[in-house]
Parts: C-alpha cells; sequence; structure tokens
C-alpha cells in the first residue's frame, strides 16, 4: 500500500523499484533479450558520472530484432509495411524477407571493408532500405549515424567531419510531397566541403530520379542485393550503436551515443510497460527515421519486441487524402500511433468536423502517443473527443532515446492532464532545480534535471567529447543531468515541461538551433547583427523569425537582402529550419551588459503582456519592435 491507505498502482510499484533496486529491476528487464553472454554486473558506477550499463555483457541488436523472431517462428509475420503514398506505393516485409536484406546489405558493407567500430554515416529517405542500411551496420558491429534529409550541405558535411565514416549510404532522392529532392548533390557537395571523405557511397537509385555516380567512388545498391549474407558479430552490450547528431546550442552539432545492451533493454521494456504494446501487433511511429523516434520507434523497440512496424513516406496532411493517417490506421490494423502534435494541428486545420476521420473504421486503434514537443491542451481535447481513444503526450530527448515522463498506459493508465507529459518513466528521478541547484517546492518552476543515473537507454557519452558531454549535461547541478527545460511538478506528482532554457525551438517536432541560424545570418555582408527568436505558429508549434540590423550605408534592396537570408539559412542548414520571416529594424532591444533580449522579441511577437526587463538599455526600442513586427503581421491573430 502507498501512503495514506491509497492501492500502490502497478506504476507506483515499477517506479519504487526501479529507483530502489535498479539493479533488480533492469536484470530483470534484460531476461526479455537474447543475450550471447549474460552481463557481470546490471550498473557499473565505478566511473561515475560515466555509468555503463550490463558491462560484460554481449549481445547483437540486429539479431535480436531480427534472427531471434525468425527462429520463435515470426518469419511469416509482417515486419515493415512500407507505406508511400508520394510514390503510390504499399510493400509488405516479413521478418524473414527483411533477414535476408539485411543480411546480404551487412555482407556488401563487409566487403567494402566495414567491419566492427568502423562508422556509416545514413543520408537516406523513408525507403525500407534506409531500416535495412541501419539494422545492416548493428549486425556487423559498425556504428551507423542517420542524418536527417531535410538537412543542408553544410550540416551534412559537419556530421560526415565529426564521424568520419569509412562509407555513406545515401539515395537519388527523396520526394516531399509531389516535389522531387535531389540528394546526391547535396551529398557530393558536403563531402566536397568535409574534412574526412568516406572511401565509397552505395547509393540507392529511386526511379523517380537518377543520379550520376563519381567513379571508383560510388557504388550501386544493386551490389547489396548480390552479396553473400552475413551473421551477426556479437558486441559488448557498452559498445556504440549508433551516434544520432542533434542541435546544440552552438553552430556544431552533437553526437548522441548510444550503446547496444541498455538501449534494448529499454525500448523493449518500454513497448509492454508505456505503449502497451504485444508482439504481433502493429505499432506506427510516424516521424522520420532521421529522428529519434524513428531510430528508437519505427526501427528498434517495435521489432525488438516482434511487431510489425509501419514505415510511412508522407505527411500528415497534404497528401492526395486529407485522411490520409486514418487510412493508414484501418487499412495496416495500427493499434498505436506516434507522432507529433503538430502532425495533429495540421490535421485540425484541414479537417476540423472530422468529416474524413468518418470514413475509416479504426475500432482496433488503442492509443495515440504524442512528443516532440509540449502538446497543447486544446489540440489535446480535439484529438480525444475525435478518436474516442486516450491521446498521451510524453516528453523526451534525443539524449534519453525513450521517454522521461508519461502516462505507462501499460502499467495502468493515470489520469490525464491535458498540458503534462504525467509522470516520471521508471528508471528516472525528476527533480526541479533553482538556479543554486536546490530543489523547489511542488508548483514552483524552475530548471528541470534527472539525478544521475539514467536508466539505460539514454546517451553515454557524446562521440569522441566527453569534455562536452561533461560540459553540456552534467557539471550545471553536479550530481544530476541538465535537460535544458523548464517546468514544474505539482501536487500529484505530474510533470509540466513548458519551455527550454537555452536557444533550442522546436519547429514542428524539430529541434533547431537559433543560434546557429544567427551564424548563418551575421555572416552576410549587409548584416551588422541580428536575432533569431522562436514565435507560436498555429500548425507547427514554434518558428523561428530574425529580427537584422544592416549596416550603416548597405544601401540595398531590403527585399533583396531579406530573400537572401532566407535562402542562406536554407541552403546552410536546411528547408527543415522553416525560416521565412525577417523584418529589418533599427536596433535590438538589449540589456545595458549588451545581452539581446530574445525572450522579449519572443513575447512581442506572440502578443504576450511583459514587463519591460529592468536591465533594458533604452526601454524605447521596444516600440520600433512591436511596430516592425506589427507590419509583418505578428503577433498572428
Ligand atoms: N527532405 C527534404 N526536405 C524536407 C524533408 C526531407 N526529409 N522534410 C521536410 N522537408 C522540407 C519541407 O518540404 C518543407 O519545405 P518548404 O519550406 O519548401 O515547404 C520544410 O522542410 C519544412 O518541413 P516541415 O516542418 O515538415 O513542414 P511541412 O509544411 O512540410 O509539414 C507537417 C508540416 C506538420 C504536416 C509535417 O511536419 C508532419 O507531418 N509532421 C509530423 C510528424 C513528424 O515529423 N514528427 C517529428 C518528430 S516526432
Ligand atoms: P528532441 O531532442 O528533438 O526530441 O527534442 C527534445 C526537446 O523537445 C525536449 O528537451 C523538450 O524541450 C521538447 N519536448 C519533447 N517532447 C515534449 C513534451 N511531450 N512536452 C514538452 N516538451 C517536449
Amino acid at each position: 500500500m502507498a501512503g495514506g491507505g491509497v492501492r500502490a498502482t502497478a506504476y507506483d510499484t515499477a517506479y519504487r523499484d526501479s529507483i530502489e533496486y535498479p539493479g533488480e529491476f533492469w536484470g530483470e528487464a534484460a531476461k526479455d533479450v537474447h543475450w550471447f553472454r549474460q552481463w557481470d554486473t546490471v550498473l557499473d558506477d565505478s566511473g561515475a558520472p560515466f555509468y555503463k550499463w550490463f558491462p560484460g555483457g554481449v549481445l547483437n541488436t540486429c539479431y535480436n530484432t531480427l534472427d531471434l523472431h525468425v527462429e520463435n517462428g515470426r518469419g511469416e509475420q509482417a515486419a515493415l509495411i512500407y507505406d508511400s503514398p508520394v510514390t503510390d506505393t504499399i510493400r509488405r516485409y516479413t521478418y524473414r524477407d527483411l533477414l535476408d536484406r539485411v543480411a546480404r546489405c551487412a555482407g556488401g558493407l563487409t566487403e567494402l571493408g566495414v567491419g566492427y567500430g568502423d562508422r556509416v554515416v545514413i543520408y537516406m529517405p523513408m525507403v525500407p532500405e534506409t531500416v535495412v542500411a541501419m539494422l545492416a551496420c548493428a549486425r556487423i558491429g559498425a556504428i551507423h549515424s542517420v542524418v536527417f534529409g531535410g538537412f543542408a550541405a553544410r550540416e551534412l558535411a559537419a556530421r560526415i567531419t565529426d564521424a568520419r565514416p569509412k562509407v555513406v549510404l545515401s539515395a537519388s532522392c527523396g520526394i516531399e510531397i509531389n516535389r522531387i529532392i535531389s540528394y546526391k548533390p547535396l551529398l557530393d557537395s558536403a563531402i566536397a566541403m568535409s574534412e574526412h571523405k568516406p572511401e565509397h557511397c552505395v547509393i540507392f537509385q529511386r526511379p523517380e530520379q537518377a543520379a550520376s555516380m563519381v567513379d571508383g567512388r560510388d557504388l550501386d545498391w544493386e551490389m547489396f542485393r548480390h552479396a553473400r549474407p552475413v551473421s551477426c558479430v556479437p558486441v559488448a552490450a557498452t559498445d556504440p550503436l549508433y551516434i544520432l547528431y542533434t542541435s546544440g546550442t552552438t553552430g556544431i552539432p552533437k553526437g548522441i551515443l548510444r550503446d547496444n545492451g541498455g538501449h534494448l533493454v529499454a525500448l523493449n521494456w518500454s513497448m509492454k510497460n508505456i505503449y502497451d504494446i504485444n508482439p504481433g501487433e502493429v505499432f506506427w511511429a510516424a516521424s522520420d527515421v532521421g529522428w529519434v523516434v524513428g531510430h528508437s520507434y519505427i526501427v528498434y523497440a517495435p521489432l525488438a519486441s516482434g511487431c510489425t512496424t509501419v514505415l510511412y513516406e508522407g505527411k500528415s496532411v497534404g497528401t492526395p487524402d486529407p485522411g490520409a493517417f486514418w487510412r493508414v490506421i484501418e487499412e495496416h490494423g495500427v493499434s498505436a500511433l506516434f507522432t507529433a502534435p503538430t502532425a495533429f494541428r495540421a490535421i485540425k486545420r484541414e479537417d476540423p468536423k472530422g468529416d474524413y476521420f468518418r470514413k475509416y473504421d479504426l475500432s482496433g486503434f488503442r492509443t495515440l502517443f504524442l512528443a516532440g514537443e509540449r502538446c497543447d491542451p486544446d489540440t489535446l481535447r480535439w484529438a480525444t473527443d475525435l478518436l474516442h481513444v486516450p491521446v498521451i503526450d510524453h516528453w523526451w530527448q534525443t539524449e534519453t532515446g525513450w521517454a522521461i515522463g508519461a502516462n505507462a498506459v501499460g502499467l495502468g493508465m493515470l489520469p490525464v492532464k491535458p498540458g503534462s507529459c504525467t509522470k516520471p518513466v521508471p528508471g528516472y528521478v525528476v527533480h526541479v532545480l533553482d538556479e543554486h541547484g536546490r530543489q523547489v517546492p511542488p508548483m514552483t518552476s524552475g530548471n528541470v534535471a534527472i539525478r544521475l543515473p539514467l536508466p539505460p537507454g539514454c546517451l553515454t557519452t557524446l562521440w569522441n567529447n566527453h569534455g562536452d558531454y561533461t560540459r553540456t549535461y552534467l557539471s550545471e547541478y553536479p550530481g544530476y543531468y541538465h535537460t535544458g527545460d523548464a517546468g514544474y511538478i505539482d501536487e500529484d506528482g505530474y510533470l509540466w515541461i513548458m519551455s527550454r532554457t537555452d536557444d533550442i525551438i522546436n519547429t514542428a517536432g524539430h529541434r533547431l538551433s537559433t543560434g546557429a541560424m544567427e551564424e548563418v545570418i551575421a555572416s552576410h555582408p549587409d548584416v551588422a547583427e541580428c536575432a533569431v527568436a522562436g514565435v507560436a505558429d498555429p500548425v507547427k508549434g514554434e518558428i523561428p523569425i530574425g529580427l537584422v540590423v544592416l549596416k550603416a550605408g548597405a544601401g540595398r534592396d531590403t527585399e533583396e537582402i531579406r530573400a537572401e537570408l532566407i535562402q542562406s539559412v536554407r541552403d546552410t542548414i536546411g528547408p527543415i529550419a522553416s525560416f521565412k520571416v525577417v523584418g529589418i529594424v533599427r536596433r535590438l532591444p538589449k540589456t545595458r551588459s549588451g545581452k539581446i533580449l530574445r525572450g522579449t522579441i519572443k513575447k512581442i511577437a506572440d502578443g504576450e503582456s511583459f514587463s519591460v526587463p529592468a536591465t533594458i538599455e533604452d526601454p524605447a526600442v521596444l516600440d520600433e519592435i512591436r511596430a516592425m513586427l506589427s507590419s509583418i503581421g505578428f503577433p498572428r491573430r
């Protein structure tokens, strides 16, 4: 029984056990994973703040996601359904079929000299070959680094330089609704920019567009189809599975490093306990494999737990059918969908009364999970009323790889409070701290931090950069991992994650650094200084807007400069930055010590009331900013 005579829920028991007896708790969860050799100890904290989960254990992630299921009789079950409205294709791959493709791709990589510990960069669209490539790397103990297709060449170059891949796997093109995005020219120019040159690029030629090849370096994906299949290489639980780069507070991306053992144990546990999904069921994460949600819940978790995963190449809206999501759920018998709130805001805008929704039979659909940004209560209520199933907002980060705060449906649903991501997931001790690192009382806002050690599955460090790992995440509050999020915990222990404490913004569920955009804008010859702030947007949640002060005597047409700035962010960071608004101002609001008041710009653009910061150099500048923002349509009504 919990305190006060209230019966402890399964969640309470699991949570308490995970914190008080982490060795027993995660050791038990690890029994659901196949090990070639059992671990020596569950958690090694001798090198704290660097922790190791399951040291001594030997396994293979690919074996657990494919071979094991085929051996256990799931060979003919669909492992992956590729649903691509943009190419009018639906294809099903059984576990046996996927295993064959992965083993051959792994064989082909081996023939190219890729082996244990080598890096492979994967710059590909949402096609089954991308999943095959990831699992093939895992099969031979190579470390993959998937780069999202919406990034520009410079971002890809930064990742190639840092990861130093032996081979890059890519495709001729991606398809954005009805536009063809040529990947190969971006790849070629990224390699030209990068300090590191991969030995080979293997290109998947899509029928929509053929890519030209570089003699001696580039090879056709066909080589994988004819390669000799290879079996799994046993790796240490603590060996890296992948590097995934994410936006930091500077323009330089951080290489989040994920291990094999802890990752597999945590993800496998989460499928049953958070998502309430059983082997054989269909799970759909409508994200992109280039993001962490795609890594964890399109690829590794559903396959590790013997489910069928849906790989969807399209958008929530804008595809030929405005009921696209409902069609996929009905057609493939999806039990749970995981996507970003922005996808639902887009659907709500296009089909507010649910007319398209009603055309489909969703009787088998049980739960909607949302993450990537806080789900605004209006959208959560709208989705709940429409779907008549629980809508669960849950909070996580690229760094953690799985949820920190959630309503763990498999442990028994807790009451939903719109706007909150419910309670900490077993394994996570979440505290809200003041600027001195002291815990604040309930209902008081502060910095959200996770007490060390982080549970299995979370980042172990940054690739080749222990220094930045400790500086970025561990030094602010000793003994804690610093999330960079601000929020509070209410009287019932529910978590309310409200905003970031740094310059990261969330645009359509994508994590972007405003600092990186400022770097690009500041490099324009006519720009004296600039500020980028994330402002509210009815569909994307937040969009970046740039305020720019031009150099005296720039003398050029401001429309032209604006267009150049928008284009240069698109060319340097990528279209995914959604940077489309630039306002020219005479000066920026600053403190007396010269710091730009970005938060104040955001409040003006959002139409929020605020008190003029006491440290402001000249309050009159705020009227100028307000007038300029109003002239370009902010605040948006
Ligand atoms: N390759 C190349 N370009 C890409 C891309 C890719 N893989 N992905 C997106 N882009 C481009 C888009 O075409 C768009 O370009 P544009 O400015 O020329 O129109 C730009 O990047 C911004 O893309 P996005 O933010 O996705 O906006 P959108 O208007 O195309 O679509 C949504 C908006 C809400 C419909 C869409 O983002 C969506 O369905 N999101 C929900 C799922 C999700 O991605 N979640 C992520 C984390 S869980
Ligand atoms: P990413 O690394 O792209 O997954 O982005 C992680 C960041 O997105 C977090 O640090 C939060 O700021 C935000 N985020 C993700 N999910 C949620 C959520 N459910 N509620 C509030 N913020 C969220």
